[in-house]
């Protein structure tokens, strides 16, 4: 009982102290293994320090939504921004690009994949 009530003061706290502040989140996107083509690889984009937590990020392939992907749950630091990471399987093909779209607060921002091939 009383850690509910500790967690629930400190939700409390958190959606008090946190309310008009807004900060945009910073972006990665970056394959977990080198990339190759007509290597399987996995596409991550890790999106940190955002506020609030409202957020969606979209992994695309030539522009296009990538199906499947998974997203961890939303997770939050010291300081109340919270951080998630969006992850598909991808096969990089001459050609292809692929990039992340991450909205919050209404603004879209595309952030692209660096091979490095
Ligand atoms: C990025 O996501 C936003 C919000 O869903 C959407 O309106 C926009 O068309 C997307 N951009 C691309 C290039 O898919």
């Amino acid at each position: 009982m009383k850690i509910l009530v500790c967690a629930f003061v400190v939700g409390l706290l958190s959606l008090a102290s946190s309310q008009d502040k807004t900060s945009s989140p910073k972006v990665e996107v970056y394959s977990k293994l080198p990339g190759e083509y007509g290597k399987v690889n996995t596409l991550i984009c890790h999106v940190t320090d955002f506020h609030p937590p409202e957020i969606k990020i979209e992994l695309l392939r030539n522009r296009q939504a990538i199906p499947g992907a998974m997203q961890t749950d939303l997770a939050f630091e010291a300081s109340w921004h919270y951080h998630l990471t969006k992850h598909v399987p991808f096969t990089p093909q001459p050609g292809d690009t692929f990039s992340c779209n991450v909205t919050h607060v209404g603004i879209s921002k595309i952030y692209t994949w660096e091979p490095d091939m």
